[in-house]
């Protein structure tokens, strides 16, 4: 995939999950990397081992719920760099409560990470992208950005909200170079659960059976990125649990029962 080489790539939540898995599998193809997520150690862990694959990287820390951090990190990167050719926004932080239990500052927490967060990063880079007539916007949504599910209020309702704010850039971009692609990934083996939030705010702590089961983070990153390179307005990348999409399209009556029948939280 020479389509990467020697492209400045910014990829968020590089620390963790998918985030680290396409950091490591795009080094292979020596582009300029820049790694961010809050935990700057593990960045530079990450960095290393990029570099030792051929990748330029540059670490910048951030905390993508923080407006201030986001439009320093852009000044940095762009002091280094004059352009970014694709950001891959795929920080994020995922639920395990019900709604009705779930706090406000909860749910908003999501959101802020999630959308709010993704999209201030997309405004820091459009300008000049737009002024470069070139630019490539990667959003890493979820198999829940195209339905509900238990235990996932905020999170799919942060996710809905990616489809509907990435649509309407791409309508409005027709015109211009400007490539954005929605990725929604099923069930990743990655540590997401873990780092889920409950209803009072605190981490989920546990690995999901179901989530052990996923698809190799290494092997999600191949597929994601093929997508990428060929520039797919939708990708839907998992195991079995991407049929829930259709089935929710085509059977939505079938898809109602098995969302009945799920117990996992
Ligand atoms: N794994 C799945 O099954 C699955 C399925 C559908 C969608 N996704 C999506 O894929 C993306 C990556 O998730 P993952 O599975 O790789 O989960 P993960 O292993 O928990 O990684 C999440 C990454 O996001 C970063 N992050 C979280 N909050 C942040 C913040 N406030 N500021 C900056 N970085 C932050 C974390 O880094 P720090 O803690 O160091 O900040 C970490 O690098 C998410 O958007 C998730 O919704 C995952």
């Amino acid at each position: 995939m020479s389509y990467f080489k020697q492209k400045v790539i910014w990829i968020t939540g590089a620390t963790s999950g998918i985030g680290e898995a396409l950091a490591k599998e795009l080094a292979n193809y020596k582009p300029v990397l820049i790694l961010s997520a809050r935990r700057t150690i593990i960045l530079q862990e990450v960095a290393e081992e990029c570099t030792k694959k051929g990748a330029d990287c540059l670490v910048v820390p951030l905390d993508v719920s923080d407006a201030s951090q986001i439009t320093e990190a852009a000044n940095t990167i762009y002091e280094q760099h004059p352009h970014i050719d694709i950001l891959i926004n795929n920080a994020g932080i995922s639920q395990r409560s019900y709604a009705k239990d779930t706090a406000l500052e909860v749910d908003r927490k999501i959101m802020e990470v999630n959308f709010f967060g993704n999209i201030a990063l997309t405004k820091v880079v459009l300008p000049k992208m737009l002024q470069q007539n070139a630019g490539q916007i990667v959003v890493m949504s979820s198999v829940v950005g195209h339905f509900g599910f238990k235990s996932r209020s905020a999170y799919a309702a942060s996710k809905h909200a990616l489809h509907g704010f990435y649509e309407t850039l791409y309508i409005e971009n027709q015109h211009n170079n400007l490539k954005v692609n929605i990725i929604c990934p099923g069930r990743i083996q990655t540590n997401i659960s873990v780092h889920s939030l409950q209803q009072d705010g605190k981490e989920h702590g546990k690995m999901d059976p179901y989530q052990a089961k996923g698809m190799p983070a290494d092997v999600f990153a191949k597929r994601a990125l093929k997508a990428i390179e060929r520039n797919k307005r939708v990708a839907n990348i998992g195991n079995w649990d991407i049929w829930m999409i259709y089935c929710k399209r085509y059977v939505p009556w079938l898809f109602y029962l098995i969302t009945k029948r799920i117990k996992d939280k």
